[in-house]
């Protein structure tokens, strides 16, 4: 009897015996509204996006093939801690997935490019915010502060060039000089809202928060960016003051994709009849990188300065000042978010990318009388 129960302590978890990292359909059985949300992220395919595709294929044309380990260090972390360079395995080609994330076990939040620890020895071991998990033999848990903290996120989310030095990945960095890092609103606060619920379809207990893996950001919610800049219009000594304000980014504005991503300011000016005298684009906010020979938008991957820096900084605002035409009644001011820099259509378009879901989105408008 005594005996009995000894042994029924001791033995491992059953599912103890899965060596090797699972796939997102494992997981999926008993977590399904988290599996849903993540396969839709820019994480659950940032192997498979087909615009990151192409500018692989760019870097690897430029700069030969033995770059790709470095942009999968991030873009495919589970190729990169199992030594798949070749990003065949099933797991790897899922991009930033489940079993890769939970098994991180400590972060370096400088900007050194993807400064996890991973722990390999065991997969089934998964870290995670509760410290009184209950997976009834699923796999085993263990609590872990760096998955609660905006650290955690630093580990792809800051980076700087090895060569040049220049900072290309700044999200971490500019949150950590945002108000929201003051009042200690971390990045899973704004982009995996929590909700109550069960944590698994098989969990006992209902927990007051369950963090949504959409990872929400412009490309997966682009009605997000309905509410995060305002353009406020005015005149003064005769001349159009535009500001454009920062007002929900708990970090830069855009909060990254820095020399791939652009957010234009476009102003019509138009006559006492409603017609259109002029058109142009007052400003362009974000951080441009410029090349070796000193053009810009660089990719990232040859970032040898910063050519541009306008991004919006966090709870900031950018005024910009336009020359009224002679003749010109009102002034209509559009912010317009580019998911896509246009400087890079052209390359994309000849390599046939399918770029739907990367329309430009209008943010923010507004209107002002000038006479
Ligand atoms: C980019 C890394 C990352 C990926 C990918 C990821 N998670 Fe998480 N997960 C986290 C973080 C961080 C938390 C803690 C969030 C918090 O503290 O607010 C978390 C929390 C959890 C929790 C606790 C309940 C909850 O939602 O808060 C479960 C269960 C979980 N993840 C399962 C999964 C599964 C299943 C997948 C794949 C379908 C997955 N995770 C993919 C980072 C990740
Ligand atoms: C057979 C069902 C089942 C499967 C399959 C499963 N889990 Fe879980 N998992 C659970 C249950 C139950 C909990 C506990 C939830 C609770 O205590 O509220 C849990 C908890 C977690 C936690 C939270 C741990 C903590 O301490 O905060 C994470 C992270 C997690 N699972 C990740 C995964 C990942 C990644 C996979 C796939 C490799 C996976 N799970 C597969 C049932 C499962
Ligand atoms: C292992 C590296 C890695 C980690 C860890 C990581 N990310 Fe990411 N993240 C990426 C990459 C790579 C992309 C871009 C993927 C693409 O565009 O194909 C991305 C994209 C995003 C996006 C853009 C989504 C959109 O729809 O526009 C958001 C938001 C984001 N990550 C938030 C987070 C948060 C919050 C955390 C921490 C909880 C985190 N990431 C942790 C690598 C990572
Ligand atoms: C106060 C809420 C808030 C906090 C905190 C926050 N973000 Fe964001 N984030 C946003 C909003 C709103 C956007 C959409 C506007 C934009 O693209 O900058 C965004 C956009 C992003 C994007 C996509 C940028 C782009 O345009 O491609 C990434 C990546 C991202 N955040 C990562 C992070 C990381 C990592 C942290 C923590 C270090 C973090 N965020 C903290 C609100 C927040
Ligand atoms: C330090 C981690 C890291 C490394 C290394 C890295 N990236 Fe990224 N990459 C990111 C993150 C994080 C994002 C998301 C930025 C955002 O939306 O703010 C991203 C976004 C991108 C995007 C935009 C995708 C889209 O659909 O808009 C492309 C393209 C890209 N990376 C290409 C590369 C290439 C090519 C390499 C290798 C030369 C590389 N990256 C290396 C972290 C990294």
């Amino acid at each position: 009897m005594v005996l009995a129960i000894v042994g029924a302590v001791w033995a491992p978890p059953r599912a103890a015996a899965a060596k090797a990292p699972r796939g997102a359909v494992v997981c999926g059985a008993c977590h399904k509204p988290i599996r849903l949300d993540w396969q839709r992220s820019a994480h659950g395919t940032s192997w498979s996006n087909p615009v990151f595709q192409a500018f692989l294929a760019e870097a690897k044309e430029t700069l030969g093939s033995a770059i790709q380990p470095k942009c999968i260090a991030c873009h495919a972390p589970a190729a990169h801690v199992s030594g798949d360079a070749a990003v065949t395995d099933p797991i790897s080609k899922e991009g930033i997935g489940c079993n890769f994330c939970h098994n991180i076990t400590a972060v370096d939040p400088s900007t050194k490019p993807a400064s996890y620890t991973h722990d390999p020895t065991d997969a089934n071991l998964m870290r995670g915010p509760y410290r009184d998990a209950d997976p009834r033999r699923a796999h085993n848990t263990v609590f872990s502060e760096i998955h609660t903290q905006s650290a955690f996120c630093a580990s792809c989310h800051s980076a700087a060039h090895p060569r040049s030095g220049v900072i290309v990945e700044s999200t971490y960095l500019d949150w950590t000089r945002s108000q929201a890092a003051r009042d200690g609103q971390r990045c899973q606060d704004c982009h995996m809202p929590a909700a109550p619920g069960k944590a698994a379809v098989t969990a006992k207990k209902i927990r007051p928060a369950v963090s949504a893996h959409r990872f929400r950001g412009p490309r997966s919610e682009p009605a997000w960016l309905d509410s995060v800049a305002a353009i406020d219009a005015t005149t003064e000594d005769g001349r159009l003051k535009l500001e454009v304000s920062n007002r929900a980014a708990g970090h830069a504005l855009p909060g990254g994709g820095n020399s791939m991503r652009t957010i234009a300011l476009d102003v019509v000016f138009r006559d006492g009849n409603g017609d259109s005298l002029s058109m142009m684009t007052a400003e362009r906010f974000g951080t441009e990188f410029s090349d070796a020979d000193g053009s810009f938008p660089a990719y990232k991957w040859i970032a040898h300065g910063v050519a541009r820096a306008t991004s919006i900084p966090p709870d900031s605002s950018r005024v910009v000042w336009c020359d009224v035409p002679a003749g010109a009644a009102s002034a209509e001011a559009v912010l317009t978010y580019y998911p896509i820099h246009p400087a890079y259509l052209p390359m994309l378009v000849a390599r046939g990318v399918d770029l739907s879901g990367r329309a430009p989105y209008v943010m923010a408008r507004a209107r002002a009388e000038l006479r």
